[in-house]
C-alpha cells in the first residue's frame, strides 16, 4: 500500500565519514525509506558526511561544538537548534555523531532523536564499543538503533542487529561487519518511526503493526 504521510523531514548529525547517513540516502533512492534529508550538521568541519551531503545537494552545516569537546550545551546548543529549527527538522538521527545532547536539544526535539550505536546496548555504551567487545572476549556483538534521552546511550531501544565476534577479528574488522549490519537498522528504525508504529512504554518500544 503507498504511504501517503508527508515523508520525514530529517536532520542528520554526524562527525565523521558519514556510512550511516549514505545508507540513510541509498534507502530513501530505493523507496524502503520514506524521508528527506533536511539538512546535515557536523561538528567537524573536515566531516566526509558534510562532502556526502553538498554531492547531493542537501544542506550541509559546519556547526563548531566549542568549547566542549564531548558534549553539545550553551551557545553551541543553541547554535543546533537554530539551524535544526530553521531547516523545518521533524526527526534527528544521530549517525556517528560523538557529543552527548544535553536538555537544551532533547527537551526541543523530545521523542524524535534517534542514535545509531556500534554494540548490543546495554553493553558497551560510550566510545569504541566494538573495541571495548573485542576486549571483553564477547562472541556475539553488534549494533542499536535507540531514542536518545539525557544518559549516555541509555534510551529505549528501536531495533538491534547481533553480529558475531570472529576468532581472527582486529578491532577494524569487526568495525565494518558491525557497519553492515548498522546500514540496515538505522533506516529500518527511521522507517518505523515514519508510520508511526514507535510507541514507547516505560523502557519499552513497542512496534506496532503495520497498518
Ligand atoms: C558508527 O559505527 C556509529 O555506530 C558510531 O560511529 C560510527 C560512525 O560511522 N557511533 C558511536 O560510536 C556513537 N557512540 P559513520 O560516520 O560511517 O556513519
Amino acid at each position: 500500500m503507498t504511504d501517503t504521510r508527508h515523508p520525514l523531514r530529517l536532520a542528520v548529525l554526524g562527525s565523521g565519514n558519514g556510512s550511516n547517513f549514505q545508507s540513510i540516502l541509498d534507502a530513501i533512492d530505493r523507496g524502503t525509506l520514506h524521508a528527506q534529508v533536511a539538512c546535515v550538521i557536523s561538528d567537524n568541519a573536515d566531516a566526509y558526511i558534510l562532502e556526502r551531503a553538498r554531492r547531493r545537494g542537501i544542506p550541509a552545516h559546519h556547526v563548531s561544538g566549542a568549547p566542549f569537546k564531548t558534549k553539545l550545551e550553551g551557545e553551541a546548543e543553541a547554535a543546533y537548534l537554530r539551524t535544526l529549527q530553521a531547516h523545518g527538522a521533524d526527526v534527528v538521527a544521530l549517525a556517528g555523531f560523538m557529543r552527548i545532547l544535553k536538555p537544551g536539544l532533547l527537551d526541543a526535539f523530545a521523542g524524535r532523536i534517534l542514535n545509531i550505536h556500534p554494540a548490543l546496548l546495554p553493553a558497551f555504551p560510550g566510545a569504541e564499543s566494538w573495541k571495548q567487545a573485542l576486549d571483553h572476549g564477547a562472541k556475539i556483538t553488534g549494533c542499536t538503533v535507540h531514542l536518545v534521552d539525557a544518559g549516555t546511550d541509555t534510551g529505549p531501544i528501536i531495533v538491534q542487529r547481533a553480529v558475531p565476534v570472529l576468532e581472527d577479528d582486529t578491532p577494524a574488522t569487526l568495525h565494518a561487519r558491525i557497519q553492515e549490519q548498522e546500514h540496515v537498522a538505522l533506516p529500518e528504525a527511521l522507517q518505523l518511526f515514519a508510520e508511526g508504529r514507535i510507541e514507547v512504554i516505560g523502557r519499552r518500544v513497542r512496534i506496532r503493526k503495520a497498518s
